[in-house]
């Protein structure tokens, strides 16, 4: 009888130990301790029992019925305390975490380029205005003197815009036009953008920046064009740079030039390399735009944008600044 009942305990005992939630530990119970339960069982058969018998069986029954209750109970706490505790671990926030962080952008080298040229052509009294990008045939060629037949208006060079006469600019030249047309001189300004072409290759893109000049003044002389242009080149590069002011030609000034620097990159390379176009406004520009080339004289000029971001950073291929990828953009922050 007694050892029924020792194994009746240790199998009890090893199932509220590995009861793993309230309702398994509550099956248990009642199954033990239950009105029909075994140790309820148990109990009943003490009335058909002789008294000695029923005294020493009936005290360990009883006994063994306290220590269930007890062991109940204690695995009760036991699995209450761990659902609070995974309770508050799932709701808690660690304040001390690291955040993760915040990423800074920052202006795209072309951008930092014009702004640069903006600032130092404002210390001289240049202001710095824009023109569409879709231009007519009238300010891209016209009025820039390009004869009809010229070039630089054949398909193979100019994207054309729909069926009429409109192009994406070739150059920001057609801002000349614009502003001549809108205001008098004295007139001083500079207008960067966007220019489109169909060329491609490691010193030429579809899509460019170019930034005009635009001086038209009385007494403006190609020696103030040259000497401007010195000046700006050293502030810009911030070191006595190498420059060739070749002849050149362009319908839209007279005399013309274009202006090469020096360099020397990493992978050995050395040349020249053109940066912009320039010249005295001719006088047929004038007069389209109607002002008097008796009175006024002016020098304009047309530089591009990558080719300086590429002399200025020491970047030999300038498709770089269009491919988007941050672990080039980012060495310019
Ligand atoms: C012109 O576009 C003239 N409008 C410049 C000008 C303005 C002359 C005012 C006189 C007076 P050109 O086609 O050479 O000229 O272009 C000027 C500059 O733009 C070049 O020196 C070069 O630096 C840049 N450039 C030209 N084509 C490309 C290209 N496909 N990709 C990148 N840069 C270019
Ligand atoms: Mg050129």
């Amino acid at each position: 009888m007694s050892e029924d009942l020792n194994a009746l305990h240790e199998d009890a005992a090893a199932r509220i130990a590995s009861a793993s939630d309230a309702t398994a530990l509550d099956a248990v119970r009642v199954e033990m301790l239950g009105k029909k339960g075994r140790i309820t069982a148990l109990l009943k058969t003490l009335g058909g029992m002789d008294p000695d018998t029923r005294r020493s069986f009936g005290a360990q029954v009883n006994e063994t019925k306290q220590a269930l209750i007890e062991q109940i109970n204690s695995r009760r706490e036991t699995l209450e305390r761990e659902a609070i505790d995974a309770r508050l671990q799932g709701e808690a926030i660690d304040v001390t975490l690291p955040g993760r962080g915040l990423e800074y952008g920052g202006a795209h080298p072309i951008r930092r380029v014009i702004d640069r040229i903006s600032a130092l052509f404002g210390t001289i009294g240049f202001e710095t205005v824009e023109g569409p990008e879709v231009e007519d045939d009238y300010h891209n060629f016209e009025a820039l003197n390009f004869p009809p037949n010229h070039p630089a208006r054949a398909m193979h060079d100019t994207f054309y815009v729909g069926e009429g006469s409109r192009v994406l600019r070739t150059h920001t030249s057609s801002v000349q036009i614009r502003m001549m047309e809108q205001r008098e001189p004295p007139l001083r300004i500079i207008a960067p953008g966007r220019v489109y072409r169909c060329d491609s290759d490691r010193t030429h893109s579809p899509m460019f920046h170019q930034l005009e000049g635009l001086y038209v003044a009385r007494g403006v002389s190609f020696a103030d064009l040259r000497a401007d242009l010195k000046a700006f080149l050293s502030a810009f590069f911030e070191r006595e740079v190498k420059t060739r002011f070749r002849p050149s030609y362009f319908p839209f000034t007279e005399p013309s030039c274009e202006v090469d620097i020096h360099y020397e990159d990493l992978n050995g390379r050395a040349g020249w390399m053109e940066i912009l176009g320039c010249g005295m406004v001719h006088p047929n520009v004038l007069r389209a735009a109607g002002i008097d080339p008796e009175i006024y004289t002016g020098y304009a000029f047309g530089m591009g944008m990558e080719r300086m971001a590429m002399l200025r950073y020491g970047v030999d291929d300038l498709r770089l600044f269009f491919e988007n990828d941050l672990r080039f953009l980012s060495q310019f922050q």
